[in-house]
């Protein structure tokens, strides 16, 4: 149904595609993986018309088609999902479907409201997902976002005429929760009565669970393609990052001993309507890990701790001296450091380049008689940029242009750069490549053994067993609980979360 052959695509300094085929057949789900840059977003924004591609042909549905914008794709009956969302979260569910579309709801010169709603009711309901039409977005979750989202692409290509369209959705688990995760899974089988899905994730399991066929990149070219259920984890993972990886990559032997000496001390630490007063403390050189389902509270409690939410009582040491913490520049004076699952929003400069946000912290400490040593920075950045196998075309590259997963390494370079004396480190593997986990685990043991204390929060329970030396269980906005955690516990823990 539809046919990509020879796409080639350059940006300044990097060849995104080159000569990439990449074929979609009717009611089916496609699969496509490749690491960090291979060049998988950049295949799919040149299908809808966000990029424009050097060379190569697009036919669709037997036609060769010129699709110059996101616009005339979803005439076509392709649309796209991505990861940041692009719903306008004041607008009302009901609003952001049919926006621009408000035509199809006018009578004489007026458009009718309650038709709009009745419409987005039966809309939603198609694909049985429950949201009050009239919701702002704005107090949706991720998952009904995403959904709305899914509605809205189904719709366009519906009022266009266009059977069986193709819908693009680019990392769409990476914000969700199990349950959400498995709901999604579920609306994505049945719409494959009506529809071709493209499948992006770094999250292997769920390809091979979902799809009928994948499409392995690598560095910008066609790497493999294999059948869904003859596909293998490994084998994926091989062809992905191009050689074995290590058995069993969270590596427990490799655990290091904390210290003695305790590094942060939090006590009391309350939010009303959040979490109640809690208190722990990590240890020189420990890593502890947070674990608990959404709405637990750790992400907030996390949050207050650099200073980026405010708290309502407690009190937070470090190296036994009391530090107050109004806002994330008294935590990064105090050296703690923060690494936001929202790479994005919080933690990257996106219109500056990979130097500047890599060196953003260190910069005060590399400032010798007011002005800035050029070449220590350069050389701090290139060292972490080799460090965390960030792919970029140079130093001098604006963020902004950087892959996904590349730019969530250049959140976790800048803080080890820092040097600080405690990280929170927020999912910092989320969206990252299977390759690179691999060497963030060791970074993340081997900063920890320089002495610094960890605190995660993690993807899944098996990360969190694997990387830590003990967990603390939250639920309800309390802690309730704590394990040690030598490499035997694995298995255990997961009944305590519930
Ligand atoms: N707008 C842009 N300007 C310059 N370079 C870009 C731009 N978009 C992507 N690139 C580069 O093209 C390459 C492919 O990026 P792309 O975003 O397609 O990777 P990806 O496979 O989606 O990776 P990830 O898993 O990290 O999301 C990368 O080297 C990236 O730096
Ligand atoms: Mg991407």
């Amino acid at each position: 149904m539809l046919e990509m052959t020879g796409i080639t695509k350059s940006f300044p300094g990097v060849k995104a595609l080159d000569r990439v085929n990449f074929k979609v057949y009717e009611k089916e789900i496609v699969g496509l993986v490749g690491e960090n840059g291979a060049g998988k977003s950049t295949l799919m924004k040149v299908l809808i018309g966000l990029y424009k591609h050097d060379d190569g042909e697009v036919v669709l549905r037997g036609k060769t088609a010129r699709i110059t914008d996101p616009k005339t794709a979803a005439q076509k009956g392709v649309g796209m999902v991505f990861q940041e969302g692009c719903l306008l979260p004041n607008l009302s569910v009901a609003e952001n479907l049919f926006l621009c579309q408000e035509g199809h709801f006018k009578h004489r010169g007026l458009i009718s409201m309650r038709e709009m709603v009745e419409e987005a009711r039966s809309q939603l309901a198609r694909v049985q997902v429950d949201v009050n039409p009239k919701t702002n977005v704005r107090d949706l979750s991720q998952a009904c976002r995403q959904m709305v989202e899914i509605v809205r692409l189904l719709w366009l290509s519906n009022v266009a005429g266009v059977e069986n369209p193709i819908l693009i959705l680019d990392e769409p688990t990476t914000v969700l929760i199990a349950e959400e995760i498995e709901r999604l899974f579920t609306i994505l089988m049945s719409l494959k009565k009506e529809a071709s899905i493209v499948f992006i994730s770094h999250r292997l399991e769920e390809v091979l669970e979902l799809s009928d066929r994948i499409v392995i990149l690598k560095d910008g070219r066609n790497m493999a393609e294999l059948k869904g259920k003859d596909a293998k984890i490994r084998e994926v993972q091989r062809l992905m990052v191009g050689h074995e990886l290590a058995e069993e990559y969270y590596k427990e032997s490799q655990q290091n001993e904390p210290g003695e000496k305790e590094i942060i001390r939090v006590q009391g630490l309350e939010k009303r309507g959040f979490f109640k007063p809690a208190s722990f403390w990590v240890r020189k050189g420990e890593i502890v890990s947070i674990v608990g389902v959404l709405g637990s509270g750790k992400e907030e409690l996390c949050r207050s701790i650099c200073g980026v939410t405010k708290t309502d009582a407690g009190k937070i040491f470090i190296n036994g001296k009391e530090i107050k913490i109004d806002s994330p520049k008294d935590a990064i004076r105090a050296g703690i450091g923060y690494i936001p699952s929202d790479r994005r929003d919080e933690g990257l400069a996106l219109q500056l380049d990979v130097m500047s946000n890599i060196t953003l912290i260190v910069l005060k400490e590399m400032i010798n008689t007011g002005i800035i040593n050029l070449k220590r920075e350069k050389k701090e950045a290139t060292y972490w940029i080799e460090q965390c196998r960030i792919k970029t075309p140079s130093l001098k590259t604006l963020c902004n242009n950087l892959s996904g997963g590349n730019q969530q390494k250049i959140v976790l370079a800048k803080w080890l750069a820092a040097k600080v004396k405690v990280l929170i480190l927020d999912h910092p593997t989320r969206g990252i490549d299977v390759g690179a986990k691999e060497e963030i685990y060791r970074r993340i043991r081997m900063i920890a053994s320089g002495g610094i204390a960890i605190l995660l929060m993690s993807d899944t329970l098996e990360e969190d067993i694997g990387l830590c030396n003990r967990m603390l269980i939250m639920k309800d906005g309390e802690i309730t609980g704590e394990v040690e955690c030598p490499p035997q516990v694995k298995g255990e823990t997961t009944v305590l979360m519930r």
